[in-house]
């Protein structure tokens, strides 16, 4: 037997060279828990911190002692009725949210961007789905949350929809003005679930995008991607009253849950307490400084609030979290290859698409982080990030002919991607990042959607639900 720990070894080496992170998760390598002296102790004795539920350190499944006081400190800082610590990320949340919310054979509105966990739940939970359209800036290549239209032609297309389930904000960090429409649609009785994943610091300073937290009847939020907290860690919000929530979240957890995970979920939210307000206006006043010069380099362009206007229809209000930056390239060149170009220069991005990246910055980035950013687009050789990879996303939604749980247990067959076309797709098939799916399961497979699997295997990027060019089909010919 070979003497090796590759995972450990590779991660050693990641470490070791020593990358800017801008991307998850939002401890940034451990120095957002550096901010100050009880945080420095933690990642000091982070080994020694890991051990299981032992007097008097209460029980993430029972709470009745310190694990509930900071649950309680954490519904408080939300505004929502009541608050749970999630060590299996969003996605765990999102599964209890949906379970909790829903029964099987109930109809759901769901918008087409929505995370992966959104989709098991769908299947795991047995729903009829009725998809949102996506809003697509086929210029910039950037999805936009759906307009107030889609929701409603959605909802008019439903028969008995129970519920809706939107993400705020999108992957991009872009929001839209959605406060009117969740509450119109609670008053006609739809059960509201928002995955606020990447907007756990919204709020905390008024430059930032709005928080909902106190709006949507479940609310998840991924500590873990933007606040000093440990990876999986993230929060469950609850505002109203079913006790099936308890329930569910218990099963959708390890009954080992992790006190590292776990005090670092209370420490980001005594963060935003403490901290929140000022240093995001300090990141903010940063972030929108470097964006002019950089912007003026005249190579690359970082996504402007007023870039939005085009879509407004003078009511969705769509905004950007200014803690990101959406850069773009012009026409003609590679967010891919540019993501790579980042990397090679120690710069590790959130995610890339077709004409550019996503890169999460956070309080705890100084103007040097700032100054290398700028330093590396300033030395970038456009010629380098040439040959836009044109992948076009859909705009129509593929047509449906099964729910997704109808076909869980059909029986299906690997088949060439070139040849699907008009055939039934048993499993999503899913580019990684975004992590948006292209096909559904139980959707049919059009000429478009294999342009699309054609380009992400050209240009060696991620996508889940494809095997040596094969996907999987339905066999029920
Ligand atoms: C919008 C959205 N929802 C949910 C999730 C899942 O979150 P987690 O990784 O905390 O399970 C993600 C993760 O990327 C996401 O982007």
């Amino acid at each position: 037997m070979k003497k090796e720990v590759p995972l450990l070894k590779e991660l050693l080496k990641y470490n070791d060279e020593e990358n800017l992170l801008l991307s998850m998760p939002g401890n940034k390598g451990g120095i957002g828990f550096a901010r100050d002296e009880i945080g420095k102790k933690f990642v000091d004795r982070m080994g020694f911190l890991d051990i299981t539920e032992v007097d008097p350190l209460d029980n993430l499944h029972y709470p009745e002692g310190i694990i509930k006081e900071a649950q309680e400190l954490l519904a408080k800082t939300y505004k929502a009725k009541k608050a749970y610590f999630l060590v299996n990320g969003t996605s765990s949340g999102n599964l209890a949210a949906m379970f909790s919310a829903f029964d099987e054979g109930d109809e759901v509105l769901v918008e087409r961007n929505c995370h992966k966990s959104i989709y098991n739940g769908l299947i795991m939970r047995k729903l009829k789905v009725k998809y949102i359209e996506p809003i697509i800036d086929d210029e910039l290549g950037v999805f936009l949350p759906p307009d107030k239209e889609s929701i409603y032609k959605a909802l008019g297309q439903s028969s008995e929809p129970k519920g809706i389930i939107l993400t705020y904000p999108n992957y991009f960090g872009i929001t839209y003005d959605i406060e009117d429409t969740i509450c119109n649609l609670k008053e006609i009785g739809l059960k509201v679930i928002l995955d606020c994943a990447h907007g756990a610091h919204f709020g905390i300073n008024k430059r930032l995008p709005k928080s909902l937290a106190s709006l949507g009847d479940y609310v998840i939020l991924s500590a873990h991607k933007t606040l000093p907290a440990l990876t999986q860690g993230a929060y469950l919000l609850v505002n109203e009253d079913n006790s099936m929530i308890d329930f569910y979240i218990k099963s959708f957890t390890t009954t080992s849950p992790s006190y590292l995970i776990m005090a670092s979920l209370d420490y980001a939210r005594y963060y935003l307490d403490t901290y929140g307000k000022d240093d995001y206006e300090e990141l903010i006043n940063k972030s929108e400084k470097w964006k002019k010069k950089i912007n003026k380099l005249g190579k690359v362009y970082i996504l402007r609030e007023s870039d939005m206007d085009k879509h407004q229809n003078g009511m969705d209000g769509y905004k950007i979290d200014p803690s990101r930056y959406i850069v773009i390239l012009p026409k003609g060149y590679n967010g891919h290859k540019f993501l790579d170009y980042l990397r090679n220069n120690k710069i590790q991005a959130e995610m890339s698409f077709s004409r550019g990246v996503v890169l999460i910055l956070s309080p705890f980035n100084t103007e040097e982080d700032f100054k290398i950013i700028y330093e590396t687009v300033l030395n970038l050789d456009m010629k380098n990030v040439s040959g836009e990879t044109d992948i076009k996303y859909f705009r129509d939604i593929p047509v449906k002919r099964f729910e997704p749980y109808e076909v869980f247990r059909l029986k299906s067959k690997w088949c060439e991607i070139e040849r699907c076309e008009g055939l039934v797709a048993k499993e999503a098939i899913i580019p990684y990042p975004p992590g948006i799916p292209l096909v559904c399961p139980g959707e049919i497979i059009s000429k478009d959607i294999i342009a699309m699997v054609r380009d992400y295997i050209i240009n060696k990027k991620s996508i889940i639900g494809v095997k040596n060019n094969k996907i999987q089909i339905l066999d029920i010919s």
